[in-house]
């Protein structure tokens, strides 16, 4: 029995091909212990009866919103207080606009409004409308909102595109409910650095490189999820902060250290900022003129600030940097695992197809002493918590 037993589960189906998973899904549940109950939106209908699934969790199967005969036996509200988790998978791309509307207008979406607690959405659908702006964009708010988003995984698709949109198989799925609330990161202390930093030049120009903060912003969402407590100090980014993370704005790389070093008892270090290696020796207190045909500007280095954590004592328990090169990615991402006396590496190709920076998907290489593990390209937010898992293994 796993940490789901004696729970009582809603699962919410929505209107996907992915809904024939859902028998599997719920035997699974059912063998860690957990009281299923499920909720089917009409569109869910049309995939599956909802007899199979009466049958497989031994109890009826919630349909209506305004079913006289069903509010007399588990009304809606009852319902909502009755789980201790909620899953809702697969999700369709209306079902996640409905929830990020706050649109109460089927039992399923009422419920996640009238339920105090946690859900986990599983989406799945086509890999273009994954990646449509207005998905995006509800994935983004239903985050913010606190929504606990398991995957999509990447590949082939029933609709016969290969791209991001599957939904996780029933095993993967239970083994991401059973990791939360209590975490593999429960009582951690997390420090990370993400984004660019920016390095002035006089008062209206500076140095900077690409980064969104996109990778960083991840890290710390889903840290915070595996129930660390999680500092996150960030260059200049438009992203919002995610929910339970405490964050740090900062410019330069030298701020950027200042406000690192300064953290006490930290049990994981991440550094995946893009950090300017060096700055302008002096930085011009006027707006530099057009005078000349050709302008020198001397740089000088920067700290490292992953590798002065990594030398501080005490050390943080892992220290996990990253490594950004544009060929040689194995060679030049041990030599930084050496160098900088790391315990993981994760090594992105900037140049890789689809690119990194900026990017919502990365492909990455996993280095520590012993071992050296190619991930496929995917996106940041599953990288994410993919990379938590690789932490957890190792504290
Ligand atoms: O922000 P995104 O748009 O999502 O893009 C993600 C990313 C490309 C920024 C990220 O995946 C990444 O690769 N981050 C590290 C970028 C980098 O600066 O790599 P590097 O190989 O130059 O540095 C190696 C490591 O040392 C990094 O962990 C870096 O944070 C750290 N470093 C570097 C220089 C410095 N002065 N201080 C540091 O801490």
């Amino acid at each position: 029995m796993g940490t789901l037993a004696g729970k009582n589960l809603l699962l919410g189906i929505t209107g996907g091909i992915a809904a024939y998973k859902c028998g599997e899904l719920i035997r699974r549940l059912k063998d860690e212990g957990a009281d299923v109950r499920v909720v089917m939106t009409p569109a869910a209908q049309a995939f599956v009866q909802p007899m199979t699934f009466q049958a497989l969790s031994g109890n009826p199967v919630h349909t209506q919103l305004l079913d006289p005969h069903a509010e007399a036996g588990m009304g809606h509200i009852e319902l909502a207080r009755w789980a201790d988790k909620v899953l809702v998978a697969p999700v369709t791309a209306s079902f996640m606009a409905r929830l990020a509307a706050g649109d109460a207008s089927d039992l399923l979406s009422t419920l996640c409004l009238a339920t105090s607690a946690p859900i986990s959405l599983a989406p799945a659908m086509n890999q273009q409308m994954w990646r449509a702006a207005a998905t995006q964009r509800n994935l983004r708010q239903l985050e913010q909102s606190g929504y606990h988003i398991l995957g999509p995984a990447s590949g082939d698709q029933a609709c016969g595109d290969n791209g991001p949109g599957r939904m996780l198989e029933p095993a993967e799925l239970l083994a991401l409910l059973g990791g939360e609330p209590s975490g593999e990161l429960a009582g951690k202390q997390v420090l990370i650095t993400a984004g660019p930093t920016l390095e002035a030049i006089d008062p209206v120009r500076y140095i900077s490189n690409f980064s969104s903060g996109k990778m960083g912003f991840a890290l710390a969402a889903t840290c915070a999820r595996a129930g660390a407590s999680v500092t996150l100090v960030s260059g200049p980014v438009s992203l919002a902060t995610p929910r339970g993370v405490n964050r740090i704005d900062v410019q330069s790389c030298q701020q950027m250290h200042d406000a690192v070093i300064g953290q006490k008892d930290i049990d994981i270090f991440i550094a995946t900022a893009a950090v300017a290696d060096y700055r302008p020796a002096a930085r011009s207190a006027e707006k530099i003129k057009k005078s000349t045909d050709s302008l020198t500007i001397e740089l000088v280095r920067n700290p490292d600030i992953l590798a002065d954590m990594s030398a501080r004592s005490p050390r943080p328990g892992l220290v996990v940097g990253f490594a950004a090169e544009s060929s040689d990615l194995a060679a030049q991402a041990r030599a930084k695992l050496e160098t900088k006396k790391l315990d993981l590496v994760v090594a992105n190709l900037v140049n890789q197809p689809g690119g990194v920076f900026g990017s919502d998907e990365n492909q990455v290489l996993l280095l520590d002493r012993v071992s050296q593990t190619e991930l496929p390209r995917i996106e940041k937010r599953v990288l994410a918590e993919k990379l938590v898992q690789e932490i957890a293994k190792r504290l």
